[in-house]
């Protein structure tokens, strides 16, 4: 059975009162990599719809396993995982991709030895035989990143940190995401590349996707988050609207309270 579910450690904002405003939610999720022992235990969380929602938290708190648990890698013990309001629980992951979700791992995953056009046509792969919808949707990550267009015949491990993330991100746009799971986006970048990358969710998020970022840059989530979400080792510890982190004693509470 399942562990009781947490409280959190001091008062919560709820600021997600309409239903219909909400992207994702996950309901008392409780999954781990081996059979019933949970990493997750009861974690709760709504992901408002184009809004950034950031999960912040120690390394090993299960951060990265709630992404994965949401993208179907990892079947939850218990607990529901709502898009749109439908429970994606059991749902295949290339079924998740036609229902609107995509996923940035912690670990990059670009095609090193191909372009980045054939890195963009590997995005494509759930409709690799509708050629005229594949060449649309590359005209479009073109037209919101230029310069994987001048670069198209390039060979993506030969670009830079950034750009190697903007042709992730721009591959996962071949499928029209509304919801993004984004997983240390910036981890090894340097601070003027990762300002390149953050600056790209922000304008995602402008064009109405919806984006669930975990990130170890505390003070760059902060920058660009709503809403934010704290874990401790599998279990919700503080959530509130990004002005709760104003000040660093309100930081302080919310981490260590
Ligand atoms: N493939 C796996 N098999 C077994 N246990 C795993 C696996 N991946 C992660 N874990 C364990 O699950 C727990 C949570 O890991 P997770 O990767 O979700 O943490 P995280 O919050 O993303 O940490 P970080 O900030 O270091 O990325 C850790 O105890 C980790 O050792
Ligand atoms: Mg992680």
């Amino acid at each position: 059975m399942p562990d009781a579910l947490p409280t959190a450690a001091f008062a919560t904002t709820d600021q997600h009162a309409d239903a219909a405003d909400i992207a994702l939610e996950i309901q008392k999720l409780f999954v781990g990599y081996y059979e019933d022992l949970n990493i997750l235990q009861g974690v709760n969380l709504k992901a408002q719809r184009a809004k950034i929602t950031t999960i912040l938290g120690a390394n090993g708190v299960g951060k990265s396993t709630l992404l994965k648990a949401v993208y179907g890698f990892l079947r939850p013990n218990a607990g529901k995982v709502l898009l749109n309001d439908k429970n994606v629980v059991g749902v295949p992951t290339y079924k998740l991709i036609n229902l609107g979700l995509a996923y940035i791992p912690q670990h990059p995953g670009i095609f090193r030895w191909m372009t980045i056009e054939e890195n963009l046509e590997m995005g494509a792969y759930t409709f690799r035989g509708d050629k005229a919808r594949l060449k649309r949707k590359i005209e479009e990550v073109y037209a919101r990143f230029p310069v994987l267009k001048e670069r198209r015949k390039s060979l993506a491990g030969k670009l830079s940190g950034g750009q190697q993330r903007m042709v992730e991100v721009g591959r996962t746009l071949m499928t029209d995401p509304s919801v993004m799971l984004v997983d240390e986006p910036t981890a090894g970048l340097a601070k003027m590349l990762s300002e390149e990358v953050y600056e790209m969710l922000v304008n995602l998020k402008n064009s109405g996707i919806t984006i669930l970022l975990v990130d170890q840059e505390i003070r760059h989530a902060l920058k660009i988050a709503d809403y934010v979400y704290v874990l401790e080792l599998g279990r919700n510890k503080y959530e509130g609207p990004v002005a709760d982190f104003s000040s660093p004693a309100n930081l302080k509470k919310a981490f260590w309270a």
